[in-house]
């Protein structure tokens, strides 16, 4: 029986890999899709989300659109967009066939889990806001989740500040909701930049991604300009994060408290993650400490490139 399956996301060229990764994996049944403003607007991260599942011949997914800003206050930065202005490192991907749906992510998020005759696994690769808005809208049915696959964060430096990873910092707040106190009990698995910025692709693995055919090659060159000053790989931070659902055996991961420093001074949007033991009952996050990045990188390309393969 095929996990149900959601993801709220901002694509964004990892985000890009991550939906490739899931529409790749019989294992997952994809339910819907939200975005949320992030590495671009809402209106491109939209369009984006919905022309990468068209790509993967998954038209079918519904998409809905959520929360174009941060919770409290807009996020101020001088880095240029990672991931072009475009959000898709400039690839030309055709017009999306259907519409958005029109209802605003949270409240599609609760009608589909509601809806589910199993419980959903929900991915959340962007900034929280709309998983925030989930849980404080929709308490009893966000208690219906199977578990909460969260990439962001960071044990150690961050990569927006030397403090703060980008999701976090984007809307601290948010990520203070979900992370610290969701007012609502479901399992979490938290995927920090300390172990996504270690299982990114090389030379080699973007070559085979080129070779295997049309879907490959688009996303190889997506990823191509997308290195975060990180040198010899290409990050996939959201696809990580879907992995760990997919080769949990690939991951090490230690039960740990989350403070997101929601303050205004040069740490805003850090994340402190207490690894101690919680005093009984207390709230925990299962925090991904460690990965066989080359296994991981290796499951990773080994569905992708099967999307060109299929007949
Ligand atoms: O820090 C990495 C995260 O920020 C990823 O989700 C990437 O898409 C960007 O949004
Ligand atoms: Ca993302």
């Amino acid at each position: 029986m095929a996990r149900a399956v959601m993801i709220d996301c901002d694509p964004g060229i990892d985000d890009m890999m991550a939906l490739l990764t899931i529409c790749a994996s019989p294992e997952l049944d994809l339910r819907g899709v939200t975005t949320v403003g992030g590495n671009v607007g809402i209106a491109l991260t939209t369009r984006n989300a919905r022309s990468v599942l068209a790509l993967a011949g998954r038209g079918d997914v519904p998409v809905a659109a959520g929360a174009a800003r941060s919770l409290v206050r807009s996020p101020v930065s001088e880095k240029e967009h990672a991931h072009g202005d475009d959000g898709l490192g400039g690839i030309v991907l055709p017009e999306p066939p259907g519409t958005v749906d029109a209802r605003p992510a949270a409240e599609f998020l609760a009608a589909t889990v509601a809806a589910a005759t199993e419980p959903v696994t929900l991915f959340a690769v962007g900034p929280l806001t709309d998983v925030a808005l989930f849980y404080a809208m929709y308490p009893q049915v966000a208690a219906r989740l199977e578990r909460l696959v969260v990439m962001g964060g960071s044990i150690g430096a961050g990569n927006m500040t030397p403090a703060a990873e980008f999701n976090v910092w984007f809307d601290p707040e948010a990520a203070h909701r979900v992370l610290t106190d969701p007012g609502v009990r479901v399992p979490t698995t938290l995927v920090p930049l300390d172990v996504t910025r270690r299982t990114g692709l090389g030379d080699a693995d973007l070559a085979v991604l080129a070779g295997s055919g049309p879907i490959g090659a688009l996303t190889a060159q997506a990823l191509g300009g997308y290195r975060h000053g990180l040198g010899a790989v290409t990050p996939v931070h959201d696809a990580v994060a879907v992995l760990a659902v997919l080769h949990p055996e690939l991951m090490t991961t230690r039960p740990a408290r989350i403070h997101v420093d929601t303050g205004y001074g040069p740490s805003r949007g850090s994340t402190v993650v207490d690894l101690n033991p919680a005093p009984a009952g207390g709230p925990t996050v299962d925090v991904v400490v460690d990965a066989d990045h080359r296994a991981v990188v290796g499951a990773l390309l080994d569905r992708v490139t099967s999307l060109d393969r299929r007949v």
